[in-house]
């Protein structure tokens, strides 16, 4: 079967047995800050097994597109090493919230193995959990005895905490598993040694393809579990591993999902991979091996990270893809020998072969291609720059080793990788210490681990269930309850309080706009809130202490003042989108977005810079759609489906739910959950303020609106103003600049020509007072030059004598200078040296310098100290 097949036989299978069909999430996720990235099938349900959300179907099923790179599932290391790990794969899963549990997943989930897609029986190995004393939680009897009915006991292992106990991190739900192992070794080995003692030994061919959790409890801050209030199944198989099983191929990258893939790196490299079948391989071509299994994992991990919104950047989520595609660009650059960007070529054909059941890549080709390749460009030069250094660092060794310390720093500062400054090494016999290397990279990761520690309280709940509702459409005050509360602790923001709310005017953080701040007041006090942001479904409010009274009754009032200037941007945002399509092209599409009191800021696809011209129309078109004073018609909830089709605009990588708020002022309409003004006039006025790249092939463009309008113009007035007032107050301010500029010129002109005839003169002067000291015609003088007329001095006077040894002080704004001039002769015999004079001499003026033998300069900071220093150049000759 086709890889396309299999992924259509497990939804139908799942959707006869009543499951909804989902689209996966997008790969990056935004609104859960204990997540970069979703890493499991189930992740974007979580708020459904905590019971803060209740989920459209109690059965669903989906592929979920994963990326186990940070955090507590991170594969990364392993990825090409292995046939069978990978950055991003699909997760094939099915789940019931509170429905079905045991008894029908293990059935169904040998049904769809051995029937549906037929696979060996005698190939399949189950897992349950053992139990766990310390845990509290029992050998799962159910499970095993579910699995009786399918298989023989000797096909059934009992598993510990570590491979039978899921949990999705430190905290959260989690609970026993039962997963199926299949064996993929050749029938002669099979029978030699029982896949039995195989399961969980990281044998390549002998695997997991499936693990169903049955999800019955919260693992909860302190570490102790506590039961969930209902039985949930949450299952994943991996998809590339079962289209090895089912393609009776002993590699994940001898499937057609990589294939295609390897096939375009052999064609552009002229290198060959070898299959997993092709035994007894050279050092070589394991070699060749490794980096193309990389690089065809890492590009899909990379590209749809791009896709779904998150570009390459320095910092968080941005990084981590960074990192990615830098481990791909540098095993191609080491054991490919690609020293151009190659990689982007590749996303054209994962298009191809993905784009039918994700279009998000197909529709984003031509962006996640320019980016990869902008990327992979720049890394390439900093490889290069990376050598240079190590050049210098290895010229400075003494012996063969390179210190581990230079070895990390150029790691870390340069994103030089270990091994390639190894190989590098190598090739002339030299090699770093590997021990001072470690302890650096301890160092440093024990340093940002402590910058990054965070202890979370368990929530302190005061009224159970699922009762926050947000009302900051209509209201920005409130009449509130605490529901819930919990202390966060962390380096960053010490002591924090998150306080949930029954129903909050408060908007929290998100579609770019910033969180509300504002107070909590009740009879006796008055809580200051400074953010409020949401995390998994829960609106939680950001507070340095907490009322002394938690169950009294509050007014939640937000800070208004703040609320209406970023309402103002966030509409004017909508307004620029729609301006920059007409502008632009219908090319441009929203890739962040930043909206706060102050400003707003836009970062959207488009290949090159707009230019001012463009600019101008943008700005005119929003101000001409304020003064058309366009009444915001909002939308609160309608079919994403009639909000499409109504041409509403929505964002890749954004997770939308059958019903959605739309908003519209006039021809602009976005699906959006943002606050906005009432009728475009409330923003007064757009300004842009600044226009540059991002990254390729994504500009951002940052305005102002409102009274952030009228201060810019303000502060231009009152700079104009100032100018004026400086100029004397002309009839005409440009023309009074220009000829100031004109007369400057003029002026600069003529005290040129009159410095150098003043040089001349002063070079007959000074050969008259040359005095000799041992044979030596010296001279140390301060003179009224700058620092250039006295270096052509010197020089003038050395041309026409011999023997000169010449020290002139001068000072230029304040600055001293020492030039010190000695004649090659004089240098040679006598063995003075000009750069060790100014050297000496400096520490007067309290300054440094240098040059050549016969002609040095200094520049210090105390004019004070010249005479003194003039007075010592005699001992030089002396
Ligand atoms: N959530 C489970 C896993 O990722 C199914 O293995």
């Amino acid at each position: 079967m086709k890889s396309q097949d299999i992924r259509k036989a497990y939804l139908q299978f799942f959707e006869s047995k009543e499951h909804l069909i989902v689209p996966s999430a997008p790969i990056v996720l935004k609104d859960d800050p204990t997540l970069m990235f979703n890493n499991s099938g189930m992740a974007q349900f979580k708020e459904y097994f905590l019971g803060n959300a209740t989920p459209k179907s109690n059965r669903i099923a989906d592929t979920q597109k994963c990326l186990r790179v940070s955090g507590k599932h991170n594969d990364l290391e392993d990825v090409g090493f292995d046939t069978y790990h990978h950055t991003m794969f699909e997760m094939l899963g099915n789940w019931s919230f509170g429905d079905y549990f045991k008894k029908e997943a293990i059935p169904w989930a040998w049904e769809f193995l051995t029937e549906v897609l037929k696979l060996d029986k005698d190939r399949l190995y189950v897992s349950v959990f053992e139990g766990n004393e310390a845990e509290n939680v029992p050998f799962d009897q159910d499970a095993f005895d579910i699995w009786k009915q399918f298989v023989s006991e000797d096909r059934i292992i009992l598993g510990n905490k570590k491979d039978n106990f899921w949990e999705m991190g430190d905290q959260g739900p989690c609970g026993p598993c039962s997963e199926i192992h299949i064996d993929l070794r050749p029938d002669a080995e099979r029978a030699a040694v029982s896949g039995f003692s195989l399961v969980n030994a990281d044998h390549p061919q002998v695997v997991e393809i499936w693990n169903n959790v049955f999800m019955e409890f919260n693992r909860k801050a302190d570490g102790s579990l506590e039961k969930l209030p209902a039985q949930h199944v949450d299952t994943g198989m991996g998809f590339e591993r079962l289209c090895m099983a089912m393609q009776n191929v002993t590699s994940n990258y001898d499937t057609d999902v990589f294939t295609p893939l390897i096939e375009k790196v052999e064609q552009i490299t002229g290198l060959k991979y070898t299959s997993n079948e092709v035994k007894n391989i050279s050092e070589e071509q394991n070699k060749i091996n490794i980096a193309i299994r990389v690089i065809v994992d890492h590009v899909r991990a990379v590209a749809f990270a791009i896709a779904d919104g998150q570009l390459p950047s320095n910092n968080g989520a941005g990084y981590v893809i960074r990192r990615i595609l830098r481990r791909a660009i540098r095993y191609g650059f080491t054991f490919l020998n690609t020293k151009e960007p190659f990689i982007y070529q590749l996303v054209e054909v994962l298009a191809n072969q993905m784009g039918e059941f994700f279009p998000e890549i197909k529709k984003q080709q031509t962006l996640v291609t320019n980016v990869i390749r902008e990327e992979e460009a720049s890394f390439l030069r900093t490889l290069e720059q990376g050598l240079q250094l190590l050049e210098n660092v290895v010229a400075e060794t003494k012996g063969t080793e390179v210190s581990g310390v230079k070895a990390f720093e150029l790691y870390d500062t340069f994103g030089f990788p270990k091994d390639l400054t190894a190989l590098i090494l190598k090739e002339k016999g030299m090699s770093f210490n590997e021990a001072e290397f470690e302890a650096s990279m301890q160092e440093q990761k024990s340093r940002s681990r402590a910058a990054s520690e965070v202890s979370t309280d368990d929530w302190k709940i005061l009224v159970e269930g699922n009762v926050e509702s947000f009302v900051g459409y209509d209201q920005t005050e409130n009449e509130v309850k605490i529901t819930r509360i919990r202390k966060v602790d962390s380096k960053k923001d010490g002591v924090l309080y998150q306080i949930v709310l029954d129903a909050t005017p408060f908007y929290p953080e998100g579609g770019g706009q910033v969180g509300d701040k504002g107070v909590l007041v009740s009879a006796n006090e008055t809580i200051e809130i400074i953010d409020t942001k949401k995390e998994n479904n829960l609106i939680l409010h950001f507070a340095k202490k907490l009322p002394e009274n938690i169950s009294a009754s509050f007014v939640a009032k937000v800070n208004t003042d703040l609320r209406t200037a970023t309402s103002k941007n966030h509409s004017a945002t909508h307004l620029m989108h729609q301006a920059l399509r007409s502008v632009l092209g219908t090319h441009v599409e929203q890739k962040g977005s930043l909206v706060n009191p102050k400003n707003l800021r836009f970062d959207f696809s488009h290949f090159s810079k707009v230019t001012d011209e463009e600019l101008q129309q943008v700005e005119d078109f929003v101000n001409a759609r304020i003064q058309e004073q366009l009444p915001l018609i909002e939308r609160r909830s309608i079919p994403i489906q009639q909000a499409l089709e109504e041409g509403a605009m929505a964002l890749f990588g954004e997770k939308y739910g059958d019903n959605v708020r739309a908003i519209k002022f006039g021809d602009s309409m976005e699906l959006c959950g943002g606050i906005h003004v009432n009728n475009t006039a409330d923003i007064w006025s757009f300004k842009i303020v600044s226009e540059g790249a991002v990254a390729a092939g994504i500009r951002r463009v940052e305005a102002i609106t409102g009274e952030g309008v009228r201060q810019f113009f303000a502060s231009q007035e009152e700079l104009l103003g100032e100018i004026k007032s400086v100029l004397k107050n002309p009839q005409d301010t440009v023309k009074a600049v220009v000829s100031l500029q004109d007369e400057n010129a003029k002026l600069k002109k003529q005290v040129e020509a009159l410095l150098k005839e003043k040089a001349k003169n002063m070079k007959g002067e000074l050969a008259q007072e040359l005095q000799e000291v041992n044979g030596v015609q010296f001279l140390a003088k301060q003179v009224d030059l700058d620092p250039s007329g006295a270096k052509d001095l010197v020089h003038e006077l050395g041309s026409n004598k011999e023997n000169l040894f010449v020290v002139l002080a001068t000072v230029n704004e304040d600055k001293p200078m020492l030039t010190c001039y000695i004649s090659k002769e004089l240098v040679a015999e006598k063995n003075l040296n000009a750069g060790q004079v100014v050297r000496e001499l400096g520490k007067f003026i309290q300054g440094g310098g240098g040059g050549q033998p016969f002609f040095a300069t200094a520049g210090g900071k105390n004019a004070a100290g010249i005479p003194e220093a003039l007075a010592k150049a005699v001992e030089f000759v002396k």
